[in-house]
């Protein structure tokens, strides 16, 4: 299998073509897993797969991550293979998607918790004529790009990450019970503000405007600068890449040194559907339960 891979911005991001992902050897595994390490994103265009053949392929970078009951999103995993989810702004049996509206603000998948996934693959089944793209930010450029004193200032400090916190329309819209169920499984969370990156070595900033509110020890509101400034520095335009999606792309990113955004920019009477996928890391934070 012979890999062409092209680079798809300056900030990160590449696309590879060439690949059967249903039927990879280790070589070709091997050269994906590289091209991932270097580029943070990697687009793989025109694969016919079936939903458990694309979690074949994503399972091939570690153990799934199984949301299902967890978070009330039953209905929305396969049942054949409960890491293969659906996120769709269809309506799922005549309820409004409870999925339809993520990741509408800058976040890497579910730092919230102290082992959130190193990698998410999305699969897109279907797209709206123009718009639902996603944006992508590369957070080892984030950090190299600060001063020498801030970047002093940042390494071994420890950020709350609370998924409460975020105050979006899908946090707004959950029952006092349903909160009270979320708070208590998933309670904030410290993750170190500054991560580095168990295979490359190299340092990311690992802060988000979705769900990080406070620099731990200190106060909200003394917080507020510092992590003001690093949500947008995080995301100045030359560290990004803006994915157009087609029907058929395979996209995965890297959780540890990579951001994204989905955006609403497209019409909600037309359709956006993508399988998902996600697998586990390693624990590198802690639940603050006396938060
Ligand atoms: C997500 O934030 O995980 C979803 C990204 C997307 O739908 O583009």
């Amino acid at each position: 299998m012979k890999l062409q891979i092209r680079r798809l911005a300056h900030g990160l991001g590449a696309e590879v073509r060439g690949a059967d992902l249903s039927n990879l050897d280790t070589a070709a595994f091997d050269a994906i897993h590289a091209a991932w390490m270097e580029h943070l994103v990697l687009v793989f265009p025109e694969q016919r797969l079936t939903g458990l053949r694309f979690a074949a392929f994503s399972e091939r970078f570690g153990d799934l991550e199984i949301l299902g009951s967890y978070q009330g999103l039953d209905e929305y995993m396969d049942p054949d293979c409960r890491g293969l989810m659906t996120v769709t702004n269809r309506n799922i049996r005549n309820e409004p998607s409870r999925t339809r509206a993520v990741g509408r603000k800058w976040h890497a998948d579910r730092s919230f918790v102290p082992q959130a996934p190193i990698g998410t693959f999305l699969y897109c089944r279907e797209i709206p004529e123009v718009g639902g793209d996603t944006l992508f930010s590369n957070q080892y450029r984030a950090y190299d790009t600060l001063s020498e004193g801030l970047k002093g200032v940042l390494d071994g400090l420890w950020a709350v990450h609370d998924v409460l916190g975020r105050q979006d329309s899908l946090v707004k819209a959950l029952s006092p019970e349903e909160l009270a169920r979320k708070r208590l499984m998933d309670p904030p969370t410290a993750q170190p503000v500054v991560r580095v990156h168990e295979v490359t070595g190299k340092k990311a900033l690992y802060v988000s405007e979705a769900v990080t509110t406070a620099i731990l020890g200190m106060t909200e509101k003394e917080s507020r600068p510092l992590l003001e400034y690093l949500f947008r520095h995080s995301v100045k335009p030359e560290f990004t890449y803006r994915h157009h999606w087609r029907v058929d792309d395979v996209v995965m990113w890297d959780n540890r040194c990579a951001m994204h955004l989905a955006l609403a920019d497209f019409d909600p009477a037309q359709f956006r559907t993508m399988l998902r996928t996600s697998v586990v890391g390693p624990v590198t934070g802690h639940a603050l339960k006396e938060y």
